[in-house]
């Protein structure tokens, strides 16, 4: 955790351009500069960059943002991981907030179990390459293997001599306690108050997480009685089924190539980014969890799953896919030749016979399945259709319709069976499984037994009623949402800006900002932003006035030192130089009014960057996302300072664009109210006639203000069209 005056600071200090250059070659092009957007492969650059913003963004591929945000993306870091980055690179240190007691001694057991790893590591390296036993047994074995040094550098193998504890006594002779060895389970406690080396006479295969820490070991023997792989327990530090091998060496390139390979084991891995494929990770030998499916979507959409020839789990595994279907990655199988795997395979041939083997038998999921589970049963009616079930499923777990219709046509034309029997059985599944989730999500809270009892008591009036107040919502939502958009966007540009005037409590006048003109505006009538985020980033713009007003003091009084300084300089030369008067008074003047100049429009470029500098570098994903989306629209982006002063900009109409965005805003509430009265009066039957006459009344007066709205607005709306 880190305090929030060290987070602002870390913001300031981040510039977006510099932060940017140390991935991407820039060049300058206006005001912005543009590059090769990194995350995506392009020729031709579409990635752009605007100092005076402190945003990037690429109008290919749309990602981008802040410096906290592109280094997030780019580097797959947290927030507060990318904050540590950007404080490291700025020479910021970082005051973190106080821990719990209970935080601290788990934030320090984890350090210290990461810290014992990692020297653990150290020696099995040391042992590999610097022992006898190492290299005659170890390193022989990864060169007979084919492993380059590179590679076994870059993976960090290594080599745990065959004795009993070497690794306990160097570690705890080094000082390190054995309750970190035990914990990481490097080593077993013994029943002398001593311990034995877990992996012994083992190569080293050492688990690192996304930000290249060790956090487990994979142990392979030479020997042939024992157990082929010995792994480190789960801890604190290691949970098995949300970690990939490789992917810490992978992620580079499976971002830059948009796609991942998925094979089985270390070996596997280590082979093919010897041949070039860097893109690569294993799920090391368990089926792939939920928690690895996300780790990889993390990074890319599309998914290569290479299998052995012969592997007899091809079956088994097919079900585990279903989880990446499920999950919306576009999933491809690569079956290797009759007894290769993918590190036998990737040896005996070249990068180009690979990539050439892989471009020509590269298959489609769905369809690859089918293949297999046809095999054998073309002639048999039963098994047939169990094999049509089983890839209805399989399409029936796809996210997207799309998609979904794509594979049913796809599947009815290699089955030879009706597209329409086929998608019928597709909305089956579908339906079934959202009542189970339903089922399972809701059971627990009031509102969805209310809503199961009424399902199971057949209550169609009170569900329908519920429906359309669902659809009222939705519609509400879709008017309201343009209007919403608007008036947000003007906040985060230039919330901060100094806006109008008015009178504090004691009468006396003051100045406020454009977020606080829109805050008494929208108080004044009990208006709400009905959109979630909008609703947040509203809240948190107001939450930070009291900050803006420190800083921006702060800023004013910097500025202020800053210009007298130019202008006692500046004085001294016109006097030095300046023969008459007259001159002298000319120059004095001009100086005064170019720093008048500065100064102001150095307080706007301040006002108009706080909040959308705050909020494009927010904690909350939602937020931030939103945010940069608003405010790095392709025309907005290009045309920022280009030098704002002489053309005639938003900034400059934001008095006249305001209030209209307030009361067109206002204008859609009312037209909401009215379409409910409406709906009211035409749908039901038995209505009261003292009700009914209530309700035109209302409507009456809402048509009413409406035109008075609109008269304010410059009638442009005169007749309201419903
Ligand atoms: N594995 C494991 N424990 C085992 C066997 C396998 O953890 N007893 C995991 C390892 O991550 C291994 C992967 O499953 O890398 C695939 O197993 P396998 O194909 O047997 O191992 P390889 O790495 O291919 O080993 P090798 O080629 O050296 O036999
Ligand atoms: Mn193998």
């Amino acid at each position: 955790m880190i305090d929030k005056a060290t987070v602002a600071q870390i913001l300031d200090a981040a510039d977006i351009v510099d932060v940017v250059s140390d991935f991407v070659s820039l060049k300058r092009r206006g005001a912005n500069y543009v590059g090769l957007c990194p995350f995506h492969n392009e020729k031709t650059p579409s990635f752009s960059v605007s100092r005076a913003k402190g945003i990037c963004h690429c109008f290919s591929c749309g990602k981008g943002g802040s410096p906290v945000n592109f280094i997030m993306e780019h580097e797959q870091l947290s927030y507060y991981e990318a904050l540590k980055y950007l404080a490291n690179k700025y020479h910021i240190e970082i005051h973190e907030r106080e821990l719990t007691d209970e935080e601290k001694a788990e934030q320090s057991d984890r350090e210290s179990m990461l810290i014992v790893n990692e020297n653990a590591n150290a020696h099995f390296e040391h042992n590999l390459f610097d022992t006898e036993e190492g290299r005659d047994i170890g390193l022989s074995y990864f060169n007979e293997r084919g492993f380059s040094e590179q590679m076994i550098r870059r993976f960090h193998l290594g080599y745990s001599l065959d004795k009993r504890n070497d690794l306990y006594e160097t570690l705890t002779t080094k000082g390190f306690n054995s309750k970190y060895l035990f914990e990481t389970g490097l080593c077993i406690a013994d029943n002398n108050g001593s311990g034995y080396d877990r992996f012994r006479g083992r190569v080293m295969f050492p688990v690192q997480n996304l930000a290249g820490k060790i956090i487990a070991f994979g142990g392979r023997t030479l020997k042939h009685d024992k157990a082929k792989y010995v792994n480190s327990p789960e801890s604190l530090i290691y949970k098995k089924s949300n970690e990939l091998y490789g992917l810490y060496q992978a992620k580079h390139a499976i971002t830059k190539l948009d796609k991942c390979f998925l094979v089985e084991g270390y070996a596997d891995v280590i082979s093919m980014h010897q041949s070039g494929f860097e893109n690569t990770v294993a799920s090391s030998g368990t089926s792939l969890t939920e928690g690895q499916i996300r780790l990889i979507h993390r990074f890319t959409d599309n998914i290569t799953v290479l299998y052995d020839g012969d592997s007899a789990g091809i079956k088994a595994s097919l079900r585990s896919i279903d989880l990446l279907l499920a999950e919306g990655l576009n999933i491809k199988v690569l079956l290797l030749p009759d007894g290769d795997d993918p590190d036998s395979f990737s040896r005996k041939h070249s990068s180009t016979e690979i990539q050439q083997f892989i471009d020509a038998h590269e298959e489609d999921f769905i369809r690859f399945k089918i293949r297999i589970l046809l095999q054998g049963c073309e002639n048999d009616p039963i098994k047939r259709s169990e094999v049509i079930t089983d890839v209805v499923k399989s399409i029936s777990v796809i996210p997207f319709p799309i998609n979904r219709s794509v594979y049913t046509q796809e599947c009815s034309r290699l089955l030879d069976i009706d597209e329409q029997v086929l998608k019928n059985a597709v909305e089956k599944n579908i339906i079934e499984a959202r009542k189970k989730s339903y089922q399972k999500s809701g059971s627990d809270t009031i509102q969805s037994t209310q809503r199961q009892a009424e399902i199971e008591h057949n209550a169609p009036s009170a569900t329908l009623q519920r429906q359309s107040q669902q659809a009222d919502d939705d519609d509400h939502s879709k008017l309201l949402y343009p209007h919403e958009e608007t008036v947000i966007k003007y906040i985060l540009k230039y919330g901060m800006s100094d806006f109008c005037d008015s009178i504090d409590i004691q009468g006396n006048p003051m100045r406020l900002t454009l977020l606080e003109y829109v805050d008494n505006e929208l108080s004044m009538d009990n208006i709400k932003f009905s959109n979630d985020i909008f609703a947040k980033i509203f809240d948190m713009s107001c939450s930070m006035l009291n900050d803006f007003y420190t800083a921006l003091q702060q800023f004013t009084d910097t500025l202020n030192n800053e210009c007298q300084e130019r202008h006692n300089i500046e004085i001294a030369a016109i006097s030095r130089e300046c023969q008459s008067l007259d001159e002298i008074k000319q120059r004095e003047e001009r100086l005064n009014n170019e720093i008048e100049q500065l100064k102001k429009e150095q307080s706007i470029i301040f006002r108009n960057n706080y909040l959308e500098k705050a909020l494009c570098s927010c904690q909350y994903d939602d937020i931030r996302q939103v945010a940069i989306k608003l405010v790095s629209e392709k025309h907005h982006l290009s045309k920022i300072h280009s030098k704002f002063s002489k053309l005639k900009t938003e900034f400059d109409k934001l008095t006249v664009l305001i209030p209209e965005a307030i009361y067109n805003w206002k204008s859609a509430l009312i037209l909401c109210q009215i379409k409910d009265i409406q709906k009211q009066l035409n749908s039901t039957n038995d209505i009261a006639p003292e009700t009914e006459t209530a309700l035109l009344k209302r409507m009456q007066e809402l048509f009413l203000l409406r035109s008075q709205l609109a008269k304010y607005l410059g009638d442009r709306v005169v007749n309201p069209k419903i």
